[in-house]
């Protein structure tokens, strides 16, 4: 069993020391908010109960099981014989670069940085660190206990070791991965962001209702969600941050952020974690 350490206790962070913990691993839950990390614990806990209640197998922790893996804290020194770190602070890169410049300093030589990511480049990631063979992109699906496969990315530097040491955990975890090269977006959000922000342009443009737009690509194209349903599930603001970033990288016109979802952001929806966002929750 590793030590991991979960930095971010947001959307992903609560899906990841979730799937850690119930795989028996020990986990670090750092958070900069107390509050968000009780809440936390308490979706876990419940997360886990319902999971339980409908899908009981005789290998299944309880949920207290769960919970007494996890140590939730705002100290990043608990973080000083970690395995495994697994971070999913916002898609900001000043505030991406102030955690790893940190976790640098203060976790083991052998400890695998693995970041969770929507589209920044794996390998600007691994240059803030001394362990640039060590640090691997794990781009987890939303939500992460339900989704059995991830997309992982090779940085310049990322050893073959490293990506057979993630493919360990993993598995643990009864996942798997995708391997790609890297650049921003990879595969999966280079592709997807477009389709969000172009769904939310039409929008914009007054062309469809977002109910309209969803239904197209759910009843016409057999799509499971709707681009502005996923757009929903992921945070308004995290779709909004991963267009500025793949906009900035690739210099390209074609990532410019609808103003539309802009002002949505601005003016607090944010979609299902704020209670609103192309739709009420
Ligand atoms: N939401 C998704 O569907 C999704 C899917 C895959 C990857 N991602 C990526 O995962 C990362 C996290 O996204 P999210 O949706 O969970 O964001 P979120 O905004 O829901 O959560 C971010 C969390 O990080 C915490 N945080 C901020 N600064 C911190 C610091 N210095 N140290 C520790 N914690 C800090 C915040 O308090 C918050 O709880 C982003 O890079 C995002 O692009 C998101």
């Amino acid at each position: 069993m590793k030590k991991v350490g979960v930095i971010g206790a947001g959307v992903m962070g609560i899906g990841v020391a979730h799937s850690v913990a119930e795989a028996g691993h020990g986990v670090i839950l750092v958070d900069i908010d107390t509050n968000l990390l009780e809440k936390a614990k308490e979706e876990i806990y419940n997360n886990v109960r319902m999971q339980f209640f409908f899908n009981k197998k005789e290998e299944s922790l309880s949920p207290e099981e769960v919970i007494d893996r996890i140590t939730t804290t705002l100290d990043y020194e608990l973080l000083s014989d970690v395995d495994f770190i697994i971070e999913n602070v916002p898609e900001i890169w000043e505030i991406k670069r102030d955690v790893y410049n940190k976790l640098d300093e203060i976790c083991p030589d052998h400890c695998i940085f693995a970041v969770n990511t929507s589209c920044i480049s794996i390998t600007k990631i691994a240059a803030l660190t001394k362990r640039p063979k060590q640090v691997i992109g794990t781009h987890f699906m939303n939500p992460v206990p339900m989704k059995p496969v991830i997309e992982a990315i090779k940085g310049f530097h990322t050893s073959e070791e490293t990506i057979n040491s993630l493919k360990e955990l993993l598995a643990t975890m009864n996942k798997r991965c995708v391997v790609v090269n890297d650049y921003p977006g990879f595969v999966s959000n280079r592709i997807s962001h477009l389709l969000m922000n172009e769904a939310a342009f039409v929008v914009q443009d007054g062309v469809a209702t977002p109910a309209e737009v969803d239904e197209i690509f759910k009843e016409c194209f057999g799509h499971k969600m709707g681009p502005l349903e996923t757009a929903d599930l992921i945070g308004l603001d995290t779709v909004m941050d991963s267009l500025n970033i793949l906009y900035q990288e690739y210099q390209d016109v074609k990532f410019r952020c609808s103003p539309l979802l802009k002002k949505m952001v601005q003016a607090g929806l944010k979609g299902r974690k704020s209670g609103e966002g192309f739709y009420q929750y």
